[in-house]
């Protein structure tokens, strides 16, 4: 089959198209037939092996998997003997490993049947980024003042939609390219952080960019408001951003104000939760630009220079 090939970490010009054998089946395993790939960070972070402590998972010297990719939308082929949940002809949506490619193998806790107002290509943008979004959010209650930090990108996208559908007043922070995009997503403040500092008091604060130091975040946020960092490219080559997170951690037990770090992993509930919420009307992928399976690299590089609007997919058949 035609796949997106890495033998070494690197820039995007490591990632090539190639020729590999179709996975097969274990017996707990779905085959996919993909029809388009969402691209998200955690692709960049496995092609580069940044940070550095990071290859204690992606692998030592040179990717453990050889095919990346995450996100994917497609039609199930084949299940192995143990799998009951989904069968071939399904159109599912999930968390795949090697979803650059014509056929991906994911567990049956990674999927859900794609939600049927979706395109193929929208469906492989909302796994990874809508679930990172739906757990940061939590629970917003009407009138709450929610913050967004990066609500232009994959994540925030989602984020800001969610928030405003349960009821928040919804202030996104971009630049000024994303403005129009976070606007049309039922933002109903945005800050052009090009243009002007972060100002006003919030009960929740998405930061998907985390660049901004803790003590001026807290102080937007009210007494007992919430702080979630989500992401953020940023830190030395060992450990990323892994030492603002641990800071967080430390200040913790000493704050009314709730500071929480996220790890967010692609699971089932969380994606029918999605797909009820598309289904409705509720939320909508931003898919920003596609590209054909042969131009991934030009895909994971554009996601890295971070001009890219909403969610980036990779169409394969
Ligand atoms: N914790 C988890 O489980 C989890 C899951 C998924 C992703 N992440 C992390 O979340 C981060 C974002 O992922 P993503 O897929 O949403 O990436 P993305 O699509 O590139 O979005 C990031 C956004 O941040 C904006 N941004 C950059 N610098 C900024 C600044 N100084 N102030 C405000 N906004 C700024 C960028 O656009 P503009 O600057 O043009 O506005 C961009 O729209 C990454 O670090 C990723 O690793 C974490």
């Amino acid at each position: 089959m035609r796949a997106i090939v890495q033998d070494r970490y690197g820039p995007p010009h490591t990632l090539s198209l190639g020729e590999v054998p179709t996975p097969t089946p274990g017996a707990g395993d779905v085959l996919i037939r993909v029809h388009a790939a969402g691209v998200d960070y955690g692709v960049w972070h496995v092609m580069t092996g940044l940070p550095l402590v990071g290859r204690l998972g992606f692998g030592l010297r040179r990717p453990r998997n050889r095919v990346p990719g995450m996100d994917v939308a497609g039609v199930v082929e084949s299940v192995g003997a143990d799998v009951t949940a989904f069968r071939p002809g399904d159109e599912v949506y999930g968390s795949a490993t090697g979803a650059y490619a014509q056929f991906a193998l994911a567990r049956p806790g990674r999927l859900a049947r794609k939600p049927a107002n979706l395109s193929f290509t929208e469906a492989a943008a909302v796994p990874v980024s809508g679930v990172t979004a739906l757990r940061a959010v939590g629970r917003v209650t009407a009138g709450q003042k929610v913050l967004v930090i990066g609500a232009g990108g994959g994540v925030g996208s989602f984020a800001t939609q969610l928030a405003v559908a349960g009821g928040a007043h919804v202030t996104a922070v971009c630049s000024t390219a994303k403005v129009d995009l976070v606007r049309s997503l039922g933002a109903q403040g945005v800050i052009d952080y090009t243009r002007e500092p972060l100002t006003g008091t919030y009960d929740l604060i998405v930061d998907i960019a985390s660049v901004r130091p803790l003590p001026l975040l807290r102080g937007l946020l009210t007494e007992r408001g919430r702080l979630v960092i989500v992401g953020g490219e940023g830190g030395g080559r060992w450990f990323g951003g892994l030492g603002r997170l641990l800071a967080v951690r430390l200040i913790t037990p000493f704050t009314r104000q709730r500071l929480d770090t996220l790890l967010a992993l692609v699971r089932t509930a969380d994606l029918d939760v999605l797909r009820d919420l598309i289904e409705a009307g509720t939320v909508r992928p931003a898919v920003g630009r596609t590209y054909p399976l042969a131009e991934t690299p030009n895909a994971v590089g554009d996601l890295a220079a971070g001009n890219a609007p909403g969610k980036l997919v990779i169409t394969v058949d």
